[in-house]
């Protein structure tokens, strides 16, 4: 019987009390360990590979509909200002202008208004309109002509701070009693850090194509959670969500910044909702890299006590965000709470109010920040106690969640840590200090990472295997091109005992009404793949029986495997095929659901990373030669699809680390680099060589699958690691990063 379950949903680090529906007689149980699995753990390509790579894929800028109208945002070219003019006839009155909102118009019905006539970023959505061609929209945008009077604008940090301009109140976390830490400390060391704003950049701007029939709204959105767009969209006109239908075959990615229906989806509907015609919304790269979203910046400082045997005594941490125009605070701090065993700790976040967009989620968002600067602090404590930097690490282990209390549910880290020291030589590491052949200074750092990723319901999908004994699984899921639709098949294939090739699986619209979560908080894999064992256990079940029937044998003395049905004693052996072909039209279906995570652990991930990278002192230039990461996710059920993320983690944390950073002008509020020719997102040549592994031991306290998510792990650890190899290489620490030359060349000075 289905039953409703009492559990907490977590999403990067915030819990949630819900009720979930439960199958409370669903039989699966986790694989035995040592259990022979045919697919799952064995590298499998993507379903869709070649449609991704031959350009058949189809994604939101792809769509094509006929009688399409095209728009355009008029953006704020001001960081703060009150709009005094702005020519909306001479707009209306051009050629294929079908309609223009200016920011006095309600969007939608209620709600918060998308457009403003006093702009409080560059960027900021003032006007938008639909023509019958782009550059009929390019024409009535200029014909706006916006006039602003200005207003002042902060965007620097410390002149906020200086201001005390909060986007809410600062908040404090502590245990313990710090100032008891101090006074036991034999070494205590303090680190002054600033991390910079990063800019998801996704391949695929945002983007929105919205569709009116009668009163329903069809709209195919780049995002991450088509169920939450759908919500949006529903709440925002005034619909039922079933008339509205979201449709996200692919994203060219998000990494955080698509949540929901965004900006664009809703203006698109708004649009084609007065025009009658379908509307098209993309953002233009300028527009994407202004109004996108982007990791905030941050000052962060961090004190550390520690016996002279390396033991913490007390941590302190304090972050200085710069929020822009709001946003959730990202959980910097987390790992100063929660990395290492430590009694007394306190932890401050002031988040400030700049004229700069809300900043928003961006892979592992907060976490990446702080383990960046909390992992140097760590390599400083290591410097003045004269030990190991990873066996320091290593003797601040700690096994329980001591923010809760609660035990984690798996926890290999000392593996990580172990096997990252054999991969990347980590005992010879001072060797590389010695005088090179090629006159560059070489070093070797280490960090440790810790994140969420437990996933959890709800989550739900149904499987149905036809006469041809080929399996169709409904998922909803939106693949943000992290290939989870893949992960599903070897899952599915494997419960249904069928080749990959007779199973497929669709995700990507919400039509089916199967609810999948947001691909967001590393949760997709640990949340939706349980949901699909168990509806495709149950379609074995019903095959399993229906072949007891026909062949006069008990069910339980049958198994299916590599598409045959067998039995134990050997006596019989049948492709499946043989009963399917009797089902004529109909299909076996299953459903199923994802069970609530432990009350009584709290599940993350973990893992070490070792940067290997040499510097040219005469141009300051930071080259990474080499990261090994290990990451403890619980089971890989692709290794292929797990190494990918891994590789993609890496590079973007490689990036965080030596170049990407948006540049604002202080006088004028402007980003003034936020193109993707200025803008230093890594390109192929960047690439390190890159080390995988991963524990893969399976955390069946967790789900029947055992597997975490890996979307955020690998990122978080890579700045701090590089930054640690280069201190190690150069004997010097830079107070910023990225590690720019101007930076490195000064540290070196
Ligand atoms: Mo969150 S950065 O969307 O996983």
């Amino acid at each position: 019987m289905p039953r409703f379950v009492r559990t907490q949903r977590e999403m990067e680090g915030r819990f949630e009390d819900v009720f979930v529906l439960v199958d409370e007689d669903d039989p699966t149980e986790p694989w035995p360990a040592g259990a022979e699995l045919r697919h799952v753990g064995r590298p499998a390509p993507r379903q869709d590979g070649l449609a991704r790579v031959t350009g058949a894929a189809e994604y939101t800028v792809d769509v094509q509909l006929a009688g399409m109208l095209h728009a355009l945002v008029l953006r704020s070219p001001v960081a703060h200002g009150r709009l005094a003019g702005l020519d909306v006839d001479a707009a209306r009155a051009l050629p294929g202008v079908r309609a223009v909102i200016g920011p006095d118009a309600e969007v939608g019905f209620g709600g918060s208004r998308l457009l403003s006539a006093e702009p409080a970023y560059v960027g900021q959505p003032v006007a938008v309109l639909a023509a019958d061609t782009a550059a009929q929209a390019e024409a009535a945008v200029a014909a706006l002509a916006p006039v602003f009077e200005p207003l002042g604008h902060v965007v620097d940090l410390e002149e906020a701070l200086r201001e005390q301009r909060f986007t809410e109140e600062p908040d404090e976390v502590a245990r313990g009693d710090v100032d008891a830490g101090w006074a036991e400390a034999d070494a205590v060391v303090e680190l002054e850090i600033e991390t910079p704003a990063q800019l998801q950049t996704p391949l695929e701007p945002h983007a929105a194509v919205a569709r009116w029939e009668g009163g329903e709204l069809t709209a195919w959105i780049s995002t991450q959670g088509m169920f939450d767009a759908r919500a949006d969209l529903a709440r925002r006109f005034g619909l039922p969500k079933e008339q509205v239908r979201v449709i996200t075959r692919f994203v060219g990615g998000g990494f955080g910044a698509k949540q929901g229906a965004g900006t664009e989806a809703i203006l698109a509907a708004e649009l084609a909702r007065v025009t009658g015609r379908p509307v098209r919304l993309v953002n233009d790269r300028h527009a994407e890299q202004l109004d996108g979203g982007r990791r905030a910046a941050t000052r962060q400082t961090v004190k550390l006590g520690a016996r002279s045997d390396g033991s913490l005594v007390a941590v302190e941490s304090a972050a200085v965000v710069s929020m822009g125009q709001g946003g959730w605070i990202f959980p910097v701090n987390e790992p100063a709470l929660t990395l290492y065993a430590v009694a007394n700790a306190q932890a401050m976040v002031f988040p400030l109010k700049t004229n700069l967009r809300a900043q928003n989620a961006f892979r592992a968002p907060g976490v990446t920040e702080g383990t960046a600067v909390f992992e140097q602090a760590i390599d400083e404590l290591a410097l003045v106690l004269g030990l190991d930097p990873l066996e320091l690490r290593r003797r601040n282990h700690v096994d329980h969640d001591q923010r809760s209390g609660l035990p984690y549910s798996a926890k290999n880290l000392l593996a990580c840590y172990e096997r990252a020291a054999a991969l990347a030589g980590w005992s010879r590491r001072d060797e590389l200090r010695a005088p090179q052949p090629d006159g560059l200074l070489r070093g070797m750092g280490c960090a440790t990472q810790i994140w969420w990723g437990g996933g959890g319901p709800p989550a739900h999908a149904t499987v149905r295997l036809d006469a041809a004994g080929h399996a169709i699984v409904t998922t909803g899921i939106q693949d943000i091109g992290t290939g989870t639709l893949t992960t599903a098949q070897i899952v599915a294939a494997e419960e249904l005992g069928l080749p990959l090739d007779r199973v497929r699986v669709l995700g990507g619209d919400t039509g089916p009404n199967l609810y999948g979560p947001v691909s967001g908080g590393s949760m997709t894999t640990p949340a939706v793949m349980p949901a699909v064992r168990s509806a495709a256990g149950k379609v074995r079940r019903t095959l399993l029986g229906l072949a007891a029937d026909v062949y006069e044998i008990s069910a339980a003395d049958l198994a299916v495997a590599d598409g045959r049905i067998r039995s134990h004693d050997g006596g019989l052996d049948v492709d499946v095929v043989e009963i399917t072909e009797k089902l004529g039209n109909a299909t076996i279906d299953g459903s199923g659901s994802r069970g609530p995570n432990p009350d009584d652990a709290r599940v993350h991930t973990f893992g070490c990373q070792i940067a290997q990278v040499a510097v040219d002192a005469a141009v300051g230039e930071v080259r990474v030669e080499r990261v090994v990461a290990v990451h403890d996710v619980g089971r890989i059920v692709n290794p292929l699809g797990a190494s990918s993320q891994a590789e993609g983690g890496i590079l973007q944390g490689l990036a965080f680390a030596l170049s990407e950073e948006l540049v604002v002008d202080p006088n004028t509020g402007i980003p003034v680099n936020a193109t993707l020719d200025d803008y230093k997102v890594p390109t192929i040549a960047d690439v390190p060589e890159m080390v995988l592994e991963f524990v893969d031991v399976p955390d069946d306290a967790m789900s029947t699958v055992g597997a975490k998510g890996l979307g955020e792990p690998p990122i978080i650890p890579t700045a701090a690691a590089i930054a640690n190899a280069f201190a190690h290489a150069t004997g010097r620490r830079c107070r910023a990063l990225p590690l720019t030359r101007a930076r490195v060349l000064e540290a070196l000075r």
